[in-house]
């Protein structure tokens, strides 16, 4: 019987299942299966795309019938929970039986529940056989309204990617200062804030710093932004983002490449590069040691791909 303390759930579109999967390795050491991860390590759920839950295990069993008694003997006294039936992947449990297990776990808790405003939610799931029991904590989907952030732009990245971004640079710990290289209009820097992070950013482009400057105002976030060439900025930080400029008809050239991923590593132990060119040689000569990877396919556009790595200082 697995012995972790959490029980984590996914949901992805298979066209983001490659930077899932990186996401979860850098953060969990392991990669997600079939949408569940066990592990020790406790994150937010809310600082990943891809995260639906954290499933707090308290108890579980190979029977169904043990789990409820264990849950009794927990003793647990409280008013205003709710419990709610987690679906895993095998379990083929219907509608019907669900709801009866649920009033199983709800006659097993002394207290008064909340079904609209509950302070805890109480939780049973069954997964590869074994049942378990615990207190569900769900992903807040308040960052959705990013979607309608007043400025963006053709080389925006998309929301997805930028909070997936900076759960790899921090790997899911606020403590971490981040930046992020160029900022562009911001849509990392609005999803680092939202999360709770520390960070700032630089564009070199006036247009883009007043764009990223008035999103960030509209959400009534704080963070510092610096209109300069990443190679004036002078700071210390223990993550840095890197969406290097493209053109959308031709590549951007070597030596604008090379001069932003230079001037970011001085900047930064762990530095996470995205791409839509191979820079793997680039990335090299500038010290880097290229820990991780992946490449995210754009739905729908088959030859559109960004690369994502994930470095250190050598
Ligand atoms: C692909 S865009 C970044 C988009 C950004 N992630 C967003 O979603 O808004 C690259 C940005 O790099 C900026 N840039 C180019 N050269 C730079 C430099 N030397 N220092 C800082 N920023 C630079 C460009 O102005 C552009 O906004």
């Amino acid at each position: 019987m697995p012995n972790y303390n959490y029980l984590y759930s996914f949901n992805y579109d298979s066209h983001n299942s490659e930077l899932c999967k990186l996401e979860s390795r850098q953060i969990f050491n392991q990669s997600e299966k079939y949408k569940i991860l066990f592990s020790d390590i406790k994150v937010d759920p809310s600082i990943s795309p891809f995260i639906k839950n954290r499933f707090e295990i308290i108890t579980s069993s190979d029977s169904y019938t043990n789990l409820i008694t264990n849950i009794k003997e927990e003793d647990i006294h409280i008013d205003g929970f709710k419990a709610e039936y987690l679906i895993l992947d095998g379990d083929n449990t219907d509608y019907d039986e669900r709801r009866k297990k649920l009033k199983d776990v709800g006659y097993s808790i002394v207290g008064e529940p909340d079904f609209e405003n509950p302070s805890i939610i109480y939780s049973i799931c069954i997964y590869n056989n074994i049942w378990y029991f615990g207190v569900l904590i769900k992903h807040n989907m308040e960052w959705q309204k990013h979607k309608k952030k007043p400025f963006s732009f053709s080389n925006s990245i998309g929301m997805d990617i930028a909070k997936t971004l900076v759960a790899l640079t921090s790997k899911g710990d606020k403590s971490k200062k981040l930046l992020d290289a160029c900022s562009g209009v911001g849509t990392v820097i609005l999803e680092a804030c939202i999360a709770g992070f520390n960070i700032e950013g630089c564009d070199i482009n006036p247009k883009r710093y007043e764009q990223t400057l008035k999103n960030i105002k509209h959400y009534d976030y704080t963070s510092n932004i610096y209109c300069k060439d990443i190679k004036d900025h002078v700071g210390s930080y223990d993550c840095a983002i890197v969406d290097l400029p493209y053109n959308l008809y031709s590549l951007v050239d070597d030596s604008t490449t090379e001069h932003i991923i230079n001037s970011t590593v001085k900047l930064s132990e762990r530095v996470i590069i995205v791409s839509t060119s191979d820079i793997k040689d680039t990335i090299k000569k500038s010290g880097l040691k290229v820990k991780d990877f992946c490449i995210v396919e754009k739905r729908g556009k088959s030859k559109f791909s960004r690369k994502i790595w994930v470095c250190e200082k050598e």
